[in-house]
């Protein structure tokens, strides 16, 4: 015996021009105009994301990432919301999940992981890039732990 859940598209709300290239999860969440989100995609509840964004196959948007406008996020990408600050999993305590914040014309690479982060306009990350703090300086942001390379 066994719960069965079926992915799929639950009371999202799209803005014009949107595409969703299934099979994708995506619930609770608010997309803009014209944001693709390529397959394989999860996007949690309490997402908000801006116009002309990209989501790319295999990301994972957890809850409580913002994303504005022109954003372009690659294949594989990670957001995290629960740094196991108390030891562990929150395990459903979501007082203890932290938000992340993406400005406009920021670019992330493949496979990159973003903790509870704000990080301003114009930013590209490298790819497989573990970006643990704030970024505060358009520029370009790669390696673990994301330092700016130019
Ligand atoms: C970070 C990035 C934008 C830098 O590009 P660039 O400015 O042309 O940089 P370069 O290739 O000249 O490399 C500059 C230095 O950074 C290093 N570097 C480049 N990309 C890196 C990365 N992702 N992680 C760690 N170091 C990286 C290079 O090894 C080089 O180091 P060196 O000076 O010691 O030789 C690019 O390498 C990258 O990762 N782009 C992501 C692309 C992507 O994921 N696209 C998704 C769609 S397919």
């Amino acid at each position: 015996m066994y719960n069965r859940k079926h992915i799929g598209i639950h009371e999202v709300v799209f803005g014009k021009d949107c595409t969703v290239v299934e099979p994708s999860n995506l619930y609770r969440c608010t997309l803009g105009d014209d944001v693709f989100v390529g397959p394989f995609v999860e996007i949690q509840s309490n997402v908000t994301i801006g116009n002309h964004c990209r989501i790319q196959s295999h990301s994972f948007i957890c809850s409580l990432v913002t994303i504005g406008n022109h954003v372009f996020v690659g294949h594989g990408v990670m957001f995290i919301n629960d740094t196991f600050s108390c030891g562990g999993p929150a395990q459903g305590n979501e007082q203890l999940w932290k938000k992340t914040v993406i400005e406009n014309h920021v670019s992330i690479g493949s496979n990159a992981t973003i903790l509870p982060v704000h990080i301003c306009s114009h930013v590209v990350i490298g790819a497989g890039a573990v970006v643990t703090k704030n970024i505060t300086e358009p520029g370009v942001y790669a390696g673990n732990p994301a330092v700016k390379i130019r």
